[in-house]
């Protein structure tokens, strides 16, 4: 059986998740996919940092990332840390010496997915980031795969997972905001500073993300201006559900006569809608295309296992590539100019 040699950048809570699912898989994944995978290190800020996951026998631990991302034995490297310059190095070099390359990190996908692509595609090497967008639902696929003839004229969601989760325990249970952010926070829902959980700024990255792989163009932070829901009160949200409305933390983008319209913002949505039903960590994005029509993919949009899974699933692909021989060069969704408009104005 032939062996793919991995190694991962990162042991937080989705680095974590990644070991967990990875040696929970092993089996299954040698009897579907006729390879292995070998989780042959696994790069740390802090060598003696406590740790809730073990690693598997035969997995070595470094503190040095450019021994990972430079190691001649590593084909694939998934990289989780949660950081933005570090992780956008050490993506560089490990494109830069062949590796295919997983991440979940969509600070840096929004702001350098092109420059990353390009290299990527110049290399022949994959780059997929499937977990940056709704943890377990596998949208970027879906999009790409699904509405491949398609064509896609507008985009809603709700994408922000610690958002969600405190606007629902707000609206349901009464608690303040400070209660339920502890509690998502707890949950290993938030971000390590949940500045851009409640700011908006995590939503409008993701949808910068989904936009290039629903319209072929990706969009700025200044093209969407995002606002956040830290001004939204208890109050706010059982008001507006006692009127027949949910608040939400709400992306949006649609394409109208030539042009992208697009904002993040907090939105009363009808009940009536079925994105007011999305509840808690749960995401949901609803995709209105020419051919399909209406449809809803919703699912849990943040959490250790369920983005775990979803960088694994991208590590298959990967593997498999490596396999058949077949990697890259990735094709970039980002690929036109439209002139794009901010709603909220
Ligand atoms: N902090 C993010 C969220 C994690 O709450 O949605 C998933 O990207």
């Amino acid at each position: 059986t032939q062996t793919i040699e991995v190694g991962l950048l990162g042991f937080g809570t989705v680095g974590s998740g990644v070991v967990k699912r990875l040696t929970q898989a092993a089996t299954k994944i040698t009897q579907t996919q006729g390879f292995r995978l070998h989780l042959a290190v696994v790069a740390v800020r802090h060598l003696n940092a406590p740790r809730a996951v073990s690693l598997p026998l035969g997995t070595r631990l470094t503190d040095s990332i450019q021994s990972v991302v430079t190691d001649p034995q590593i084909q694939i490297v998934i990289e989780v840390m949660g950081t933005l310059v570090t992780a956008e190095a050490a993506i560089v070099t490990a494109l830069k010496h062949g590796k295919s390359v997983i991440t979940a990190n969509k600070d840096l996908i929004a702001t350098a997915g092109d420059r990353l692509t390009r290299l990527a595609q110049r290399q022949h090497c994959d780059l997929f980031y499937e977990a940056s967008v709704a943890g377990g639902i596998p949208i970027l696929r879906t999009l790409t795969d699904s509405y491949a003839t398609d064509e896609v004229e507008q985009l809603a969601g709700i994408i922000n997972g610690t958002a969600n989760y405190i606007l629902t325990a707000m609206t349901a249970t009464g608690q303040s905001y400070g209660q339920a952010l502890v509690a998502a926070q707890a949950a290993g829902y938030a971000e390590t500073d949940p500045t851009n959980d409640v700011g908006g700024l995590d939503t409008a990255y993701k949808l910068t993300i989904l936009s290039q792989f629903a319209f072929g163009q990706a969009l700025t932070l200044a093209q969407l201006k995002p606002t956040g829901m830290t001004a939204i009160t208890t109050a706010d949200c059982q008001a507006a559900s006692k009127a027949g409305w949910q608040v939400k933390l709400l992306a949006q983008v649609q394409r109208h006569a030539g042009q992208l319209y697009c904002r993040v913002a907090p939105v009363a949505v009808p009940n009536q809608n079925a994105l007011s039903q999305v509840q808690g960590v749960q995401n949901g994005v609803a995709v209105t295309s020419q051919a399909i029509g209406d449809c809803l993919y919703t699912g849990p949009g943040a959490g250790s296992t369920a983005t775990a899974n979803s960088v694994l699933n991208d590590v298959i692909v990967a593997a498999q590539h490596w396999v058949q021989q077949t990697r890259g060069p990735v094709v970039n969704p980002d690929q036109q100019r439209l002139p794009v408009q901010s709603l909220t104005e």
